[in-house]
């Protein structure tokens, strides 16, 4: 578990703001409710979950679902990701699937990540995560 960047208010903000955004989950399929919230370079926090589809593939993250609100909010010149936080309604261990990884290391190689691990609230960075990102 690596150093936390944030002030305590601000982890616990996320965290809020995370298991806030898991009452808007669209999850009929599999039942697993996510929530995630993202802390931008600016200080501000935008939340996340996943949505579901019938065609299941199609089915969007919690994750990724954040970050596309905060590039809407901040624009896309100037998004940069601090941190993200990461919760379910199983209370079992989510950290980001392969796909949202890459997707937040495209804003922020130094991001922290807090989700719900093993031995409960977790912290990596993303270049734990996700060692050798592609960057085009
Ligand atoms: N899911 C997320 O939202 N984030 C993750 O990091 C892992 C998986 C969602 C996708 C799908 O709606 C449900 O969890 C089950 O895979």
């Amino acid at each position: 578990m690596s150093k936390s960047a944030l002030t305590l208010a601000q982890r616990q903000q996320l965290i809020a703001t995370a298991t806030k955004a898991l009452d808007n989950s669209y999850a009929p399929y599999s039942k697993f409710k996510v929530g995630a919230a993202v802390l931008t370079s600016q200080d501000n926090i935008f939340a996340g979950c996943n949505v579901e589809n019938a065609s299941y593939g199609l089915s969007m993250c919690a994750e990724r679902n954040a970050i596309a609100n905060a590039i809407i909010g901040e624009g896309k010149d100037t998004i940069k990701i601090k941190a993200i936080a990461i919760t379910n309604n199983q209370q079992v261990s989510c950290s980001p699937c392969g796909a949202c990884r890459q997707v937040i290391w495209e804003f922020g190689q130094d991001v922290e990540v807090i989700f719900w691990g093993t031995k409960g609230w977790q912290n990596s960075t993303i270049r734990e995560l996700l060692p050798v990102g592609f960057t085009l």
